[in-house]
C-alpha cells in the first residue's frame, strides 16, 4: 500500500460507505445490477470509460462512482477511478488517501515529459485490491480546459493500455460543462438522481445538456431510495445504506 494512502481530513462523511463483505444484501445487489448493466452496455469494448454526473450537486454521484469501481474490482478486473471533479474532489477522502498529486498534475504536464512517469507519480495503487485511483491533486483554476485538453486524451489512451475499465467522477452538468467536454473519450455516462430531491425538470435539463455535447448516456442511478418503505428494510444497516438503491 502506497504512502499516499494516509488520510489527513477531519470528519469523513464517506466512512463506511464503500461496499464490502459486510454490506447489506440489498445494497450489494444494487451495485451488482449496476455492474451487470454497465457490462451489457459496453459489451465488446476492451476498456470502456464510464463518466458519472448529475443535474445538480449532492446526488451521491461520487460515492456511487467509487462503489461502481469497487464492484468491478471484485470481478478481478483492473480498474482505474479518476477524480474528474476538480472543483469539489472527494475520491481521496472516500478512500482515505493523499491528494498532493493527481489529475491536475497529469493534465498540466509538459509534452516533453514521459506520460508513464507522470502517471506513476500521480496514481494511488490498490485503494482496494485491483482498484487504482487518480485523485484530483492540486485544485486547478481551469478544470474544463484541462479536461478537454490533448493531455486528457493521452491519459485515457495510456490508461486503456493498462486497465480493463475506467470510471471518471465528474461535477454536475447543469452547474458546469466539465462532464461533457471529454464526451469523445467516454463510452457512456451514468446520471445520478437522488430520490426525493432531484426533480424531473432538472433531470430533463441534464439530459438535454448532455445531448448537446454529444455525450452518450448509458443509464440512471436512483440513489437514496428508502428500502424500508420499499419492503427491503435491513435493520441497523438501513440508516446508512437505505439509500444505495440503484437502477441503471
Ligand atoms: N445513499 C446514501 N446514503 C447515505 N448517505 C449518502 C448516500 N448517497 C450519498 N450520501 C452522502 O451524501 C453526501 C453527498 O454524496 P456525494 O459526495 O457522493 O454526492 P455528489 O453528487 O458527488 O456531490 P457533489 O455534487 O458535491 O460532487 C455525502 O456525505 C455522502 O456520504
Ligand atoms: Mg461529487
Amino acid at each position: 500500500m502506497s504512502e499516499k494512502r494516509r488520510h489527513s481530513g477531519s470528519e469523513n462523511f464517506y466512512a463506511g460507505k464503500i461496499i464490502c463483505s459486510e454490506t447489506p444484501f440489498a445494497v450489494s445487489e444494487a451495485f451488482k445490477t449496476l455492474r451487470a448493466n454497465l457490462m451489457f452496455s459496453s459489451a465488446g469494448e476492451d476498456c470502456p470509460v464510464f463518466g458519472t454526473t448529475s443535474a445538480y450537486s449532492n446526488t451521491g454521484k461520487s460515492i456511487i462512482t467509487a462503489n461502481a469501481a469497487v464492484s468491478f474490482s471484485q470481478l478481478e478486473k483492473k480498474v482505474l477511478l479518476i477524480d474528474g471533479d476538480m472543483r469539489k474532489p472527494v475520491q481521496h477522502r472516500i478512500f482515505g488517501c493523499d491528494n498532493r498529486r493527481g489529475l491536475s498534475e497529469l493534465l498540466s504536464c509538459e509534452k516533453s515529459q514521459n506520460i508513464g512517469d507522470v502517471f506513476a507519480n500521480s496514481v494511488v495503487s490498490d485503494v482496494v485490491p485491483g482498484l487504482d485511483l487518480i485523485p484530483c491533486g492540486k485544485t486547478p483554476p481551469n478544470p474544463s480546459e484541462l479536461l478537454s485538453s490533448e493531455n486528457m486524451s493521452h491519459l485515457i489512451e495510456y490508461a486503456k493500455g493498462i486497465y480493463n475499465i475506467i470510471f471518471i467522477d465528474f461535477p454536475p452538468i447543469c452547474n458546469v460543462v466539465d462532464a461533457g467536454v471529454a464526451a469523445n473519450l467516454v463510452t457512456g455516462y451514468i446520471i445520478a438522481i437522488r430520490s426525493g430531491e432531484t426533480d424531473r425538470r432538472a433531470v430533463k435539463a441534464a439530459v438535454e445538456q448532455m445531448k448537446q455535447m454529444n455525450a452518450k448516456i448509458v443509464g440512471f442511478v436512483l440513489n437514496d431510495v428508502n428500502l424500508k418503505t420499499n419492503g427491503n428494510y435491513e435493520g441497523r444497516y438501513a440508516k446508512y445504506y437505505r439509500s444505495y438503491g440503484s437502477r441503471a
